[in-house]
C-alpha cells in the first residue's frame, strides 16, 4: 500500500478524526452549525415527536397473502472478506412493495441491518485543501457523492468535491464578496482495498469543463458522478452545466467520461427536448451495452452508445413526452443498477417530497432500494420504503442547504456487492460528507421479491404513478403532522 502523507493513517481511525477538525474547518463548520441551530430552533418544535408509524393498511392492496418476515442475517456469516461493519449499526424491518400489472401486489417486510463502515470525510476535504492555493481561506470544501465500483480486488472511488461558498454567496445574501473564483465542483478519485484502506493517493481528475462565472447560479464543474463498467471499459457518468445552443442558455447535460481513453461524450436523445437540467440518470449494463433508467415512474429507459453519446428510448411509459413534475415524481435515480441474478438488477434510489405545511417548499429526502427486471418486460419489480438510519449518524454534520432541506438525509450514488447478502452504498450525508453505507439482509429480500414476481407472471409494468404512489404513502405515513405538495396528482389513486 502506498503512503499518503499521513492520509493513510488518518483513515484507520476515521471517526475520531471527524472530531479532530483543524481550527480552520471548525470555524467553517461552526458557521454552518450556527445557521442550522437558528433553523432548528425555528422549525424543529413543529416536527418533534414524529416517528415512523408504518403504512396505513387501507392504502395497501394485499393479494395472495404472501407476507414474509425474514430472519435477521448474522453479521459476517457469509463473507470472509468483511471484517468490520463499522459504526451506527441499525437493525430494522424494511417494508417494500412488489408490483404487478397495473398495481401494487403486496408488501414484504424484511429484516435488514444498516451500518456505516467508512467515512471519506474529513480526509478528502483535508487532502484537497492542500491542493488549492487559497490564501484568503475563501473555499469551503465538501467531499460528497462517492461513486464506487470494484476493479479487481480494489474499490475505485470518484467523489464530487463541492466548493460550497459559491452557493452560499447566492443564497445567503450576507456572505461577503468572494475575491477568487474557481469551478464550483471537481472530481476527486482514489483507490481503496476491500477494507476501505487507501491504496493510492487521492487526486483531482482533469475533466475540462466550461466556467459559468457569468451566471448568478454558477454550478459549474462536473457534478454527481456514477461509475459504470460497459463491456470492460469504465465510464464516469455525470452532468455539467454547458451552453445549449438550442435553448440559448446554460443547461445541465449528461456526459460520459471514458476512463480508458480519457475522452468525453455528451449524451443526446434525438427528437427529445431535454429538461433545463438532466440529472440522476441511473446507468446499468445489459449484455455489454449501456442503458439508463431515465425515470423510474413513469418508467423510461434509454439505451446509449458510449462511443457516440447517441441514446434512444427503449421503454417510454410517458407517451406524451410529459415534463418532469417536481411535486409528483418522488422516486428518482441514485446509484447504478447492478445485475444480481438474471434478469433482476438492484439499485438505490432517492426520493423527494415537498412540504406544504407547516412550512412550505422544503424537500424531504430519503433512500430506497429498488429491484428491476430487464426481461421479458423491462420494469420495476420492487421498491422499498425509506431506509432508516441512526439519528446519531444523521446528525453528525449539519445540512449544507438548510434553506431547501429540513431533515438530515442520505443520498446514494454508488453501489457494490460484497456478497449475495450485503451491498455497500456510496452516499453522502446532508450534501455535506461522503460515506460508505452497508446494507445487510438483501438475500431474503430479493428472493421473496423474485418469488412474488414470478407468481405474477413477470409480464407487465405497474401503471404510471403506482410506484410513486406507494413511495408517497410511505413518506406521508412517516410524517403525519405535515402536508405535502402534489396531492392533486394522487387524489384518484386513493393515497
Ligand atoms: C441478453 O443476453 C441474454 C443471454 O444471452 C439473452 O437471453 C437476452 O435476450 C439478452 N437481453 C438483452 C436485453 O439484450
Ligand atoms: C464488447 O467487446 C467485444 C470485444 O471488444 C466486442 O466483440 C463486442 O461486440 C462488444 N459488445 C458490445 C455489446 O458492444
Amino acid at each position: 500500500m502506498e503512503e499518503d502523507q499521513g492520509g493513510a493513517c488518518e483513515t484507520t481511525d476515521k471517526f475520531t478524526m471527524l472530531k479532530q477538525l483543524t481550527r480552520l474547518q471548525r470555524w467553517k463548520y461552526g458557521r454552518l452549525l450556527l445557521l442550522v441551530i437558528c433553523f432548528i430552533l425555528s422549525g424543529n418544535l413543529l416536527f418533534r415527536g414524529l416517528t415512523y408509524q408504518g403504512i396505513p393498511s387501507t392504502t395497501i392492496q394485499k393479494e395472495g397473502g404472501i407476507r414474509k418476515e425474514s430472519r435477521l442475517i448474522e453479521s459476517g456469516s457469509h463473507d470472509t472478506g468483511l471484517v468490520d461493519d463499522g459504526e451506527f449499526a441499525h437493525a430494522q424491518t424494511l417494508a417494500g412493495a412488489v408490483f404487478k400489472q397495473h398495481a401494487m401486489s403486496d408488501e414484504l417486510l424484511t429484516k435488514v441491518v444498516v451500518s456505516v463502515p467508512h467515512s471519506f470525510s474529513p480526509t478528502t476535504e483535508q487532502t484537497v485543501a492542500k491542493m488549492f492555493s487559497d490564501d484568503l481561506n475563501e473555499n469551503i470544501y465538501h467531499g460528497i457523492a462517492p461513486a464506487i465500483t470494484w476493479a479487481d480486488d480494489e474499490i475505485i472511488v470518484v467523489q464530487r468535491l463541492w466548493l460550497v461558498q459559491f452557493e452560499h454567496s447566492v443564497y445567503y445574501k450576507t456572505e461577503k464578496q468572494l475575491r477568487n473564483t474557481w469551478h464550483e465542483s471537481y472530481f476527486y478519485t482514489q483507490k481503496f482495498n476491500k477494507n476501505y484502506e487507501p491504496t493510492t493517493k487521492g487526486e483531482l481528475m482533469g475533466i475540462p469543463v466550461p466556467s459559468n462565472s457569468q451566471f448568478d447560479y454558477r454550478s459549474d464543474g462536473p457534478m454527481d458522478p456514477r461509475l459504470i463498467w460497459v463491456n470492460g471499459t469504465l465510464y464516469v457518468s455525470f452532468h455539467i452545466w454547458i451552453w445549449d445552443d438550442k435553448d440559448k442558455a446554460s443547461r445541465g447535460r449528461m456526459h460520459l467520461w471514458n476512463c480508458q481513453e480519457n475522452s468525453i461524450k455528451r449524451l443526446n436523445v434525438r427528437d427529445y427536448d431535454f429538461l433545463v437540467v438532466e440529472i440522476n440518470w441511473a446507468p446499468l449494463e445489459i449484455n455489454g451495452s449501456l442503458y439508463y433508467i431515465y425515470t423510474l415512474d413513469p418508467f423510461r429507459v434509454l439505451k446509449c452508445e458510449p462511443s457516440t453519446g447517441d441514446c434512444h428510448f427503449v421503454v417510454n411509459d410517458s407517451p406524451d413526452n410529459n415534463r418532469f413534475e417536481y411535486n409528483r415524481e418522488h422516486l428518482r435515480g441514485g446509484s447504478p443498477f447492478l445485475l444480481y441474478k438474471w434478469p433482476y438488477y438492484i439499485g438505490m434510489a432517492h426520493s423527494v417530497i415537498v412540504s406544504q405545511t407547516p412550512k412550505e417548499n422544503f424537500g424531504i429526502y430519503n433512500t430506497h432500494l429498488v429491484i428491476i427486471s430487464v426481461e421479458p418486460t423491462f420494469r420495476i419489480v420492487y421498491v422499498s420504503a425509506q431506509i432508516q438510519f441512526k439519528e446519531k449518524f444523521l446528525n453528525q454534520f449539519p445540512i449544507a442547504r438548510p434553506y431547501a432541506q429540513m431533515r438530515p438525509f442520505v443520498f446514494p450514488v454508488g453501489i457494490i456487492f460484497r456478497n449475495d447478502d450485503v451491498i455497500d452504498v456510496g452516499a453522502h450525508l446532508n450534501d455535506n460528507s461522503g460515506y460508505v453505507i452497508r446494507l445487510r439482509g438483501i438475500r431474503t429480500l430479493v428472493r421473496d421479491a423474485i418469488a412474488l414476481d414470478k407468481h405474477h407472471g413477470r409480464r407487465s409494468r405497474p401503471s404510471p404513478l403506482v410506484v410513486n404512489g406507494y413511495v408517497r404513502s410511505r413518506l406521508k405515513s412517516a410524517n403525519r403532522d405535515m402536508t405535502f405538495k402534489g396531492e392533486e396528482f394522487y387524489k384518484d389513486l386513493g393515497h
